[in-house]
């Protein structure tokens, strides 16, 4: 795992994914170390005198060549609003890169990740990462409504895309554990990711205990230092109280209590 660093980056793109999403590319002055899908950057939230704390936000495209560093960015609060506003040319303190990864899958795998929401960015991190053909990738994306989702068309090459929304206006009606690919096929996977609100991993995991499929969720818990400090990102686990920030994020779900 790379060692921890704090730097500056300079945003170099703020793109507008939909009403409530932002795409953030940031360059680096030093060559970045080797950052893996699950892994977050804690960012400093500038040219405000309210927040303090950092926020958590995962890391969702490297390019080791260009220097450069992506982010999705979803409004929830008083930071990811600032941070959505920040224009190229200004510059972003990150503490990076954070937290373990997810468990590559082997050669000739089949994999299913499933992303909700901001869940959606180490996902599609993974998905480019994993060295899998596509044929045995497949990408499952659940979202309130057609117009909460992103254009991930370009994932096309990486695997097949499923959608699901609630009201049935884009995909399959309802959430990702109603999706078929899910419902009646998950045996067929070798292994499952999942990241997004905790009711969704918290379904889908139930599933995969049934199933019987190896499965790793991404935890969101609330953060602040982001390196084991504070002891704010707390979940109880099998093997006792352990820090999301360190530990995890990524867990499998057999060791989480849920
Ligand atoms: C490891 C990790 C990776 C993340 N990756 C991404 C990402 O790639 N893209 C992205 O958009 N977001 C991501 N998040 C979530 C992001 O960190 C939060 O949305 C952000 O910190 C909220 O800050 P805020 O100041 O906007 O909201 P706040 O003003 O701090 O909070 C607004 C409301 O949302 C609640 N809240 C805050 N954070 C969370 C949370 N994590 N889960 C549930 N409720 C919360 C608060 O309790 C409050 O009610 C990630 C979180 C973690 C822990
Ligand atoms: S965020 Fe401080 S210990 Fe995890």
């Amino acid at each position: 795992m790379s060692k921890k660093t704090v730097a500056d980056f300079v945003v170099i793109e703020n793109t507008t994914l939909n009403a409530s999403t932002y795409f953030i590319k940031l360059k680096a002055s030093k060559p970045l170390p080797r950052m893996k899908p699950g892994q977050f950057v804690n960012v400093e939230i500038k040219n405000t005198d309210e927040i303090f704390l950092r926020r958590p936000f995962s890391i969702f495209e490297v390019d080791y060549l260009e220097n450069t560093l992506s982010l999705i960015v979803k409004i929830l609060g008083r930071g990811s609003k600032k941070l959505s506003e920040i224009k190229v040319g200004e510059t972003l303190n990150l503490i990076f890169p954070l937290g373990k990864s997810f468990t590559y899958p082997e050669s000739k795998e089949k994999i299913l990740l499933i992303g909700g929401g901001s869940g959606i960015a180490p996902m599609l991190f993974l998905a480019k990462e994993c060295g899998l053909q596509p044929e045995n990738v497949d990408i499952l994306i659940g979202a309130r409504t057609s117009k909460d989702h992103i254009n991930v068309d370009e994932y096309n090459k990486y695997g097949s895309l499923h959608f699901t929304t609630e009201d049935g206006s884009l995909g399959t009606k309802g959430f990702v554990t109603h999706h078929p690919v899910l419902k009646t096929n998950l045996k067929y996977f070798d292994k499952v990711y999942a990241c997004g609100p905790e009711a969704m991993m918290k379904a889908i995991a139930k599933e995969a205990k049934v199933a019987g499929v190896f499965c790793e969720v991404s935890l969101e818990n609330l953060m602040a230092c982001g390196f084991g400090v504070c002891l704010c990102c707390i979940e109880p686990t099998v093997k006792g109280n352990l820090c999301v920030c360190t530990d995890g994020p990524v867990f499998n779900i057999n060791e989480l209590k849920w």
